[in-house]
């Protein structure tokens, strides 16, 4: 959605098909923080207005462990801020502009399929109200999500996957329950790892470590509750205030990239490319990275007729997609308890890690360039 408004800013039509309604993507609980590269994205391309009156500007997070609480400033060790907007809200705002601008949006296409990405007008096929439709293109942009049909249309041994697994996953949920703190807690206790997060003054989004595969009648919201309280208290007493749980829903955790992210005339942005486990929220403003650079190319290209920028693409963007697979795999590790023939030694050494991540202004300064994130190019 968001490349196909930066396409329109440079002149560029181009048509979103989307196998989901307008309501379903809409209502579609996904994280929430935005760095302050997307968020000037955002503001610069028009798309800022509600996220300017609804975000909520955070200058840093609190890590909780071994009796203590520890905060990192990312205003003080870097100058800049992140803002707490949910994914959903995005994707409306972005919906909303396009459709004002009388973009085109297909929803609910089925059977979606993408025909012949080394050809010059390379088509994508689906059905809309069961009748066949066919749009025939001159690029073709993937990003449509991990488990989207894109990827899986390039022929096999064009793409090198690096991937990894991890054993655990989030149950996360979304209530109305006044947020435990004005910013984001990560906490490391022995029994799990648990983040407390926010969408509004009065809606907390909250996340504790889980089985992959657990069931979610094994988490009725009184369990939710108690264990998010001893968890976020791994710092000192945390006051938690239950309220009536709005969504539940496991996530599992996986570093995936592919590489390259073209094949021809078909590009993959975001999710279709790469995933990172989910803490440090990386996964939209990389989304956002990716399509900030691919609309440049493609404007390029349709321009004067260059491919020089198309064809550097992926490598423009490996090195945000690696320094992100890097910092989230790296809090991950620090924050989640890894059960097993290590764990006890595994936990005292992320004590250590917490504490020195905390306490030294080098390694404080480390992670809050990271979380705060990278300047768009
Ligand atoms: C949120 C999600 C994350 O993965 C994270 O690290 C911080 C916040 C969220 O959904 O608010």
């Amino acid at each position: 959605m968001i490349l196909s408004h930066l396409l329109h800013l440079e002149g560029i039509e181009s048509i979103v098909v989307e196998s989901r309604s307008r309501e379903w993507v809409e209502a579609r609980v996904r994280a929430g923080v935005l760095e302050q590269g997307p968020v000037d994205l955002l503001n610069a391309t028009g798309l800022g207005e509600r996220m300017r009156r609804e975000g909520l500007v955070h200058e840093g997070i609190s890590l909780h462990f071994n009796g203590l609480q520890r905060r990192i400033d990312f205003r003080e060790l870097t100058g800049r801020a992140i803002t707490v907007y949910g994914q959903q809200e995005v994707v409306k705002d972005v919906i909303q502009a396009r459709l004002g601008a009388g973009g085109q949006i297909v929803f609910e296409a089925e059977d979606v399929s993408v025909d012949d990405p080394a050809s010059a007008t390379p088509k994508i096929r689906f059905r809309l109200d069961g009748e066949p439709r066919e749009i025939a293109c001159d690029l073709i942009g993937g990003c449509d999500g991990f488990h989207g049909i894109c990827r899986p249309s390039i022929p096999e041994g064009v793409l090198t996957i690096y991937e990894r697994e991890y054993p655990f996953g989030w149950l996360g949920i979304l209530a109305e329950s006044k947020p435990p703190s004005h910013e984001l807690i990560y906490a490391n206790h022995e029994r799990g790892f648990a983040l407390a997060s926010m969408r509004a003054p009065r809606i907390s989004r909250l996340y504790l470590q889980c089985a992959v595969d657990e069931p979610l009648e094994n988490w009725p919201d009184e369990r939710v509750w108690d264990e998010l309280h001893t968890r976020l208290s791994a710092g000192g007493p945390v006051e938690l205030e239950v309220g009536r749980v709005l969504q539940k829903s496991v996530t599992p955790m996986r570093s995936f990239v592919a590489y390259p992210m073209q094949y021809a005339n078909l590009f993959l942005a975001g999710d279709a490319a790469h995933i990172v486990p989910p803490t440090g929220a990386k996964g939209m403003n990389l989304a956002i990275a990716d399509v900030h650079l691919l609309s440049r190319a493609m404007a390029r290209f349709f321009k004067n007729g260059s491919r020089e920028l198309l064809d550097k693409y992926s490598d423009a963007c490996s090195w945000r997609v690696w320094r992100a697979q890097h910092f989230s795999w790296w809090m991950t590790s620090m924050l989640h308890r890894f059960w097993g023939e290590f764990a006890a030694f595994d936990f005292k050494r992320q004590l250590a890690e917490l504490e020195y991540v905390s306490g030294s202004p080098f390694a404080s300064r480390a992670l809050a360039e990271n979380y705060s994130g990278f300047p768009l190019e």
